[in-house]
């Protein structure tokens, strides 16, 4: 039993965190995502210094919100705030992808349990493909539905998707050819097929106009069932972008 001391404690800290993000620009967005488990392990970041402030929403998604926040962590830094909403439209195609999966054999297939494996295996994928040497933004820490990451932009303005950035025939070969290599290295170095490759998923680093592949949560295992299907997808979906 939580004694009502505690409880009320934990309101406190509620109402605490509420009013840090009450200015922030997106009220309403905040409002829609976060419910009181996320704001509470929202908090516990921002105890533990990950988050030092939460800024603008960067996207909402079918199966996730992004924001901007600032972590004064080690040194000033932008990070990407990634949410998980448990009331995702995409429930049941996650739960195929997670059920393939034998780093998630042991899981309960509640909802909630799913979404929460959903945002740990986003993270484990992220991490296996930066240590295979594909620029993905770095992940920092993942609490519940939450996963930090390195914000890959600059004061709060995110770096564009592929389909978006107007680019000259030597860009396009250049890119073209960093993605290959990405994919190969997710394959043979990191295990991974990332089974939704495309121009959406593509955020191209204007400095030196090179890739970074964003959106891991999906990313298979080669040995899941469907890892096949799934790459000969992304492979298609590349293709199909970079014969325009
Ligand atoms: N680390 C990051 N740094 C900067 N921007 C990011 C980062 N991660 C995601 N974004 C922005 O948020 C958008 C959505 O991110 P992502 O693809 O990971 O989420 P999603 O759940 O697939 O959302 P959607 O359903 O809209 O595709 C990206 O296209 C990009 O603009
Ligand atoms: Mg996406």
């Amino acid at each position: 039993m939580v004694s009502d001391k505690r409880l009320r404690r934990l309101d406190e800290r509620v109402d605490e965190f509420r009013m840090r993000i009450k200015d922030s620009s997106d009220r309403e967005v905040f409002a829609d995502v976060f419910d009181t488990a996320t704001l509470m392990a929202l908090y516990e970041l921002a105890k533990k210094g990950y988050i030092d402030a939460m800024g603008g929403s960067v996207s909402t998604g079918k199966e996730a919100n992004i924001f901007h926040a600032i972590s004064k962590k080690n040194n000033t830094l932008e990070i990407a705030v990634k949410i998980y909403m448990i009331s995702t439209a995409n429930f049941n195609t996650m739960k195929e992808y997670i059920l393939g999966d034998p780093r998630f054999t042991g899981i309960k297939q509640s909802r909630k349990d799913i979404i929460l494996a959903w945002a740990r295996k986003e993270f484990k994928n992220l991490k296996r493909a930066e240590d295979a040497g594909v620029r993905v933004p770095k992940p920092y820490i993942t609490r519940r539905n939450i996963l930090l990451m390195e914000f890959i932009g600059k004061d709060g303005v995110p770096m564009p998707q592929l389909k978006d950035v107007k680019l000259t025939e030597k860009e396009a070969q250049s890119i073209f050819n960093r993605i290959l290599d990405y994919m190969r290295l997710l394959y043979s170095r990191a295990g991974l097929v990332h089974a939704d490759m495309s121009e959406y998923n593509i955020l191209i680093d204007m400095n030196d106009m090179s890739p970074v592949i964003i959106d891991m949560g999906q990313s298979v295992m080669i040995d899941h069932f469907n890892a096949e299907t799934f790459l000969r997808r992304d492979v298609n979906n590349i293709a199909r972008f970079f014969k325009n």
